[in-house]
C-alpha cells in the first residue's frame, strides 16, 4: 500500500486534500491522471448498466435534499456506529473495529458503546429564522427512490426496470482509513432496480451475475474477488439479503459493491412520510402494487483502489527497477505516449504533429525529454498502455514503432493506422 500511496502522490494521481494546511482526514483529491482514471471508469460503468441496456435509465439529483427524506429512510433513527472512548488516552473507536475489551492503541479501560450518527449536518438558509438543518446525502440512492413517481411519469418505463446514479456521498467516518478505501467524502455508483416481488430472486441472482462479471472486464483479477453474504442479524435496517463482492487488498479483504435486496421499505416510508402514493400500476398484470427494489452499489473510490492494487507490479528489467500499472486500456488515464527517437532531424516536429492528431481522438502524451528507455519507463508506471515512437525509418516509409507496455514487445505500423489500431483496443467489445 504506501509503495502505491507513494506512486500516486508522486505522479498526481491521488493525494491529501488541503496539504498545505496540514491535510484534513478522510479527504482525498484526484489530480491530473487521477481524474481521468476516474472519469473512464465511471464512463464505463454508465456505458455498461446504461448506454447499452434497454432496462436502466439516469438520474442526476442533488445532493442535498429535503430533511424529511432522511427520517423516512431511517437514517435519523439507525444510522449509527457505535463507538467507544479509551478512558486513559481518550482515542474513540468504532466497537465493531476492536477485539476484546481494553483499548488497541494503549491497553486502557474503555467507556460503554455510544450511538454516533454518521451522517454530516448542513445549514441552508440565509436568515436565522427560516434555514433549515439537513444533511449531506449519504447514499445516493434516496433520490431515486423519492423521485420515482416523476421518473415514472414523464418517462416510458416498465416494470422491470432500473435507476441509475452515480455521485457524491458524505459520511462523518469514525476512522477514515486505508487510503481512499474509505473516507469522509467518497463517490457511489448505484442502481435501484423495481422489480414485482415474485420475480426478486430472479433478478438478484441476475444482479450477481452482472456486477461480478463487470470487474473481470475492467481488468480485475478473478481470484482476487469473492462474494460474502451478511449473516441475517447484521443486516442494515432496510434489507432483507444482502450480498458484498469483496476485493482482497494489500490490508485483507474488503467490500467493493454491496447487491441488496431492499423490498419495498423505501418506497412504502416515502410513501408514508411524503404523503404521496409511490405505486406502480403494471398494466401487463393488471396490479397495482408497490415495487420490490434489487440494490447493487458501488464505490467509485473503492474501485479505484482495487483497480490501482491490482494493477500495481514491479519487474527488474535490464538490471533495473520497472514499476509497472498493468491497466486496463479503457480504464488507463493516458492511451498513448509519443516519442521523437531524438529531438533533432524533424523527429520532433513528425512526432507532435502526430500526438496533435491522436489528441483529438483519446488522451495523449507528448515527451521528447531524456533517454528513450527513461520516456517508457515513465509511462509504464502510470499504466499508458501504448508508446509510439517516430525513429528515422519514419522518415523514409512514414512508419512507427509501437511499444506494448505489458510484453515491451514493439511492432512497426504506417502513422495513419496508429489512431484505428490503439481505437481497437479501447472500445468495448459488448
Ligand atoms: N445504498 C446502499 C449503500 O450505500 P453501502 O454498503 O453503505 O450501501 C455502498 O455503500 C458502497 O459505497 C460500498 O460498497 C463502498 O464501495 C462505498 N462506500 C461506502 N462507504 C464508503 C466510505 N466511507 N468510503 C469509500 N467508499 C464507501
Amino acid at each position: 500500500m504506501e509503495k502505491l500511496v507513494n506512486l500516486c502522490k508522486r505522479r498526481g494521481i491521488i493525494f491529501q486534500s488541503s496539504e498545505i494546511y496540514g491535510g484534513i482526514n478522510g479527504f482525498w483529491d484526484y489530480g491530473p491522471l487521477g481524474v481521468e482514471l476516474k472519469k473512464n471508469l465511471k464512463d464505463d460503468w454508465w456505458y455498461v448498466f446504461v448506454q447499452s441496456r434497454d432496462d436502466i435509465v439516469g438520474l442526476d439529483a442533488s445532493i442535498i435534499m429535503h430533511p424529511e427524506t432522511w427520517v423516512a429512510s431511517g437514517h435519523v433513527e439507525a444510522f449509527h456506529d457505535m463507538l467507544v472512548d479509551c478512558k486513559s488516552c481518550k482515542k474513540r473507536f468504532r466497537e465493531d473495529h476492536i477485539e476484546g475489551n481494553r483499548c488497541p492503541d494503549c491497553g486502557g479501560e474503555l467507556t460503554e458503546p455510544r450511538a454516533f450518527n454518521s451522517m454530516l449536518k448542513t445549514r441552508v438558509g440565509v436568515s436565522d429564522d427560516t434555514a433549515i438543518d439537513t444533511y449531506l446525502r449519504p447514499e445516493t440512492c434516496q433520490s431515486i427512490f423519492v423521485d420515482f413517481k416523476q421518473i415514472c411519469g414523464s418517462y416510458r418505463v416498465k416494470i422491470p426496470f432500473g435507476i441509475a446514479q452515480m455521485g457524491k456521498s458524505f459520511r462523518n467516518e469514525v476512522n477514515p482509513r486505508n487510503f481512499i478505501f474509505r473516507s469522509r467524502e467518497f463517490e457511489q455508483m448505484e442502481i435501484e432496480f423495481f422489480c414485482h416481488e415474485t420475480e426478486e430472486d430472479y433478478w438478484f441472482e441476475r444482479w450477481q451475475e452482472y456486477i461480478w462479471q463487470w470487474y473481470l472486464d475492467i481488468g480485475i483479477r478473478e481470484s482476487k474477488l469473492r462474494w460474502y453474504e451478511h449473516p441475517k442479524e447484521q443486516l442494515a435496517h432496510y434489507s432483507k439479503r444482502t450480498v458484498d463482492i469483496e476485493y482482497e487488498f494489500p490490508f485483507g479483504w474488503g467490500e467493493l459493491q454491496g447487491l441488496a435486496n431492499r423490498g419495498k421499505f423505501d418506497l412504502s416510508q416515502h410513501s408514508k412520510h411524503s404523503g404521496k402514493d409511490l405505486s406502480y400500476f403494471d398494466a401487463d398484470r393488471n396490479e397495482r402494487y408497490i415495487p420490490t427494489v434489487i440494490e447493487p452499489s458501488a464505490g467509485v473510490d473503492r474501485t479505484i483502489l482495487a483497480i490501482l492494487c491490482d494493477a500495481y507490479d514491479e519487474e527488474i528489467v535490464e538490471g533495473e527497477l520497472r514499476i509497472v500499472l498493468r491497466l486496463h486500456p479503457r480504464i488507463a488515464p493516458i492511451k498513448a505516449g509519443v516519442f521523437p527517437l531524438v529531438k533533432k532531424h524533424g523527429l520532433a516536429e513528425i512526432a507532435m504533429d502526430l500526438e496533435k492528431k491522436l489528441r483529438k481522438k483519446f488522451m495523449t502524451f507528448y515527451d521528447d525529454s531524456g533517454a528513450i528507455g527513461r520516456r517508457y519507463r515513465r509511462m509504464d508506471e502510470i499504466g499508458t498502455p501504448f508508446c509510439i515512437t517516430v525513429d528515422f525509418q519514419t522518415k523514409e516509409d512514414g512508419t512507427v514503432t509501437i511499444r506494448d507496455r505489458d510484453t515491451m514487445s514493439q511492432i512497426r505500423l504506417p502513422m495513419n493506422e496508429v489512431a484505428g489500431y490503439i481505437q481497437s483496443k479501447i472500445t468495448h467489445e459488448r
